[in-house]
């Protein structure tokens, strides 16, 4: 039996990132445990989606199951998740510092990162920042298998080199190329507003189209790959944004308006 049928994804946030990552996963041939803030019944139409491979839990249950536990909840909740249960286990860091909705001083101050911030709540976990640089269209759509001409590379960042092998390998396994980062530390070179944050993994969109027609143009023209090699420029060069975390501003349009229309409850397709 193959790794990814024995392996288990454990997903704490369902939403829109949590739904990427859980289809990546399935399709991959992994299993999935779905958990939220509001129990597993409200996640029964996503796992239905799904199909047999994917399962909802509370968020205990999923970090139980969990070979690989997915964080694809705020970073401001984090900090409320049962550090004494993720012990041992590999995090995938999903979050990403927005100070717009919540503010922390330590990042403000670039003091330290926010996946060293997670990392120093759950202390006897191994923390790997990963699949948290693109929105959550793309992180679906632009997975392609290996030797595919269009597949493309993801940054991860992490202090554990085994934890790290296994996030490249889950990566690689479900349509990624990966380069290494560095350090949880040196991760302010894959946060919000660096080079290799969101911009590269979605289209440019061409002056003249209605706001519809951006959406539309965003949602489906193909993205060209970023190669290892433009990764790893991209990650050498950035600069460490003062003061830290992303804003609305400064991502791609389209995508900020899709996601308000989501979260207004209209309907876009994802
Ligand atoms: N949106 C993007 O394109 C994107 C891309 C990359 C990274 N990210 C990052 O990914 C994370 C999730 O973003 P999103 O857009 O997917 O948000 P979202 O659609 O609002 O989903 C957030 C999910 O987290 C769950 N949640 C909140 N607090 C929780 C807790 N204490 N325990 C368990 N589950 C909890 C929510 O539960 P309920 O459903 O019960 O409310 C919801 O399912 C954020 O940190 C964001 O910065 C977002």
């Amino acid at each position: 039996m193959g790794r990814t049928q024995t392996q288990t994804i454990g997903i704490i946030g369902s939403g829109l990132v949590g739904g990427a990552i859980a289809r990546l996963a399935a399709d991959a041939g992994y299993r999935v445990v779905l958990s939220n803030s509001r129990g597993p019944e409200t996640i029964s139409h996503l796992v239905q989606e799904l199909g047999p491979r994917a399962r909802a839990g509370t968020v205990d249950e999923a970090i139980a199951a969990g070979d690989i536990i997915a964080l694809t909840l705020p970073l401001a909740n984090a900090e409320a998740l049962p550090a004494g249960e993720l012990a041992g286990k590999v995090i995938i860091d999903q979050t990403n510092y927005y100070p717009e909705f919540w503010r922390n001083t330590e990042l403000d101050s670039g003091e330290i990162t926010s996946s060293e911030l997670v990392q120093r709540h759950l202390a006897d976990s191994t923390v790997v920042k990963a699949l948290h640089n693109l929105d959550w269209n793309h992180m679906y759509s632009n997975a392609r298998p290996t030797g595919d001409p269009e597949r493309t590379t993801m940054p991860i960042a992490g202090d554990d080199a085994t934890a790290k092998d296994i996030v490249t390998q889950f990566l690689e396994t479900v349509g990624y190329d990966v380069v290494d980062a560095g350090s949880l530390a040196e991760s302010w070179r894959i946060e919000p507003n660096t080079p290799i944050y969101f911009w590269p993994y979605a289209p440019a969109i061409p002056d003249g189209l209605t706001e519809d027609e951006q959406k539309r143009f965003y949602l489906e023209h193909p993205v060209p790959p970023v190669t290892p090699a433009v990764a790893r420029k991209m990650i050498d060069s950035a600069e460490r944004v003062t003061p830290a975390g992303g804003t609305l501003a400064a991502m791609p349009p389209a995508h900020v308006a899709i996601f308000m229309e989501l979260a207004s409850g209209d309907t876009v397709q994802k």
